[in-house]
């Protein structure tokens, strides 16, 4: 048996209740229940209706996953719990049980900042992060590029969106094109069969000095395209990637251009696109920079990476404190300026 410490990983940020278990870097159960069919018919995820799904499927899945990992409740060494940021409800459900599950066992509790624990979970594939690191944190809920001296306390943010996250544009191409949600499988699936090149779609942000994102108007022009009906589906999908692609890809060459950083690493649900980990490992490529990105199924949402930062805070003999809040916002710079932009959020 693999050396290490036996930690249980929560995970109920958004619409998922994923219960992982880990001994040191081996992934030993993985049990995911979803809600998302609950969801469809209001066409995005509902806040209430996630809450109420964690709660119920929360033992369950921590019994299914205890069975797939073939361990009891009573050999775990830690529970680690995504602590935020996420959907406030969400978070509380699974923070109030990791804190149940610490009290009755004995055992550390870690609250971990989902936002790192996407970025912590290359180490786990890859080895330690070399510094000086810039990752590309590209989710549903956020875009940023960051400079990660310390991935667990020193993260300075470099850029991020002033309007839509990339994932969320995904989404929102898919929703107009009919497809399913999430967006971004189904839009990589159908680009597959469709031409890059049809549709002029902008750029927004490309070629501008500093390292922000947007993505706003490029889901209206895919709006329009869709409604002018000149189109095939497939072309539209595939230059809505390829727009994607171009503005992470500048914002990148931008940010890598004022950096010394030796890695890049890309993290997050959007990170499972291979057109986009193709473009970025080339962008590395060519400005000598190693280059890094967890597999996909690592790249979505998942508990073992939530387990896996827990581990690595027990290794370094940290614990959190029972008190520890669920945080519905969790910036990992909280210095960072908000940036703004047309289209920002309040
Ligand atoms: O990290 P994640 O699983 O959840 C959040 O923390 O947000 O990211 C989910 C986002 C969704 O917007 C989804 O459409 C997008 O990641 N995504 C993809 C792909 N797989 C998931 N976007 C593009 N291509 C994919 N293959
Ligand atoms: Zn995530």
């Amino acid at each position: 048996m693999t050396a290490g410490p036996l930690v249980l990983g929560i995970e109920t940020s958004c619409d998922e209740t994923g219960v992982g278990i880990v001994r040191g870097a081996t992934l030993l159960a993985d049990a995911v229940a979803s809600s998302v069919e609950e969801h469809a018919r209001f066409g995005g995820v509902v806040p209430e209706v996630a809450s109420r799904a964690h709660l119920e499927a929360m033992v369950p899945t921590i019994e299914r996953a205890c069975r797939e990992a073939g361990v009891r409740l009573d050999d775990l060494d830690a529970i680690a719990v995504t602590a935020g940021p996420g959907l406030a409800g969400a978070l509380l459900v699974g923070v109030a049980a990791a804190k149940s599950l610490a009290v009755a066992l004995g055992k550390p509790l870690y609250g971990v900042n989902h936002l790192a624990a996407h970025v912590a979970v290359d180490i786990v594939e890859h080895g330690p992060l070399v510094e000086p690191t810039m990752a590309m944190l590209v989710s549903g809920g956020h875009s940023s590029l960051l400079l990660v001296p310390d991935v667990t306390n020193d993260v300075r943010s470099l850029g991020s969106t002033i309007d839509d996250a990339a994932g969320e544009a995904f989404d929102k191409a898919a929703k107009l094109l009919g497809l399913g949600y999430p967006g971004g499988p189904a839009i990589e699936e159908l680009a597959k069969t469709g031409d890059p090149n049809a549709v002029p779609l902008p750029r927004p942000l490309v070629g501008s000095p500093e390292s922000h994102f947007s993505f706003a108007g490029l889901k209206s022009a895919v709006q329009r395209a869709v409604a002018a009906g000149e189109h095939r589906p497939e072309d539209i999908a595939a230059s809505f990637q390829q727009a994607v692609v171009d503005c992470l890809v500048d914002r990148t060459a931008i940010a890598l251009g004022n950096s010394d950083a030796a890695t890049l690493v890309v993290a997050g649900g959007v990170a499972a696109n291979s057109a986009i980990r193709r473009a970025l490992a080339e962008l590395a490529a060519r400005e000598g920079r190693r280059f890094s990105v967890p597999p996909p199924w690592l790249c979505t949402d998942n508990a073992a990476m939530i387990a896996w930062a827990g581990a690595e805070r027990l290794a370094d003999g940290l614990v959190d404190s029972l008190d520890a809040p669920a945080r519905a916002r969790w910036p990992l710079d909280p210095a960072a300026e908000k940036v703004r932009g047309a289209g920002v959020k309040a």
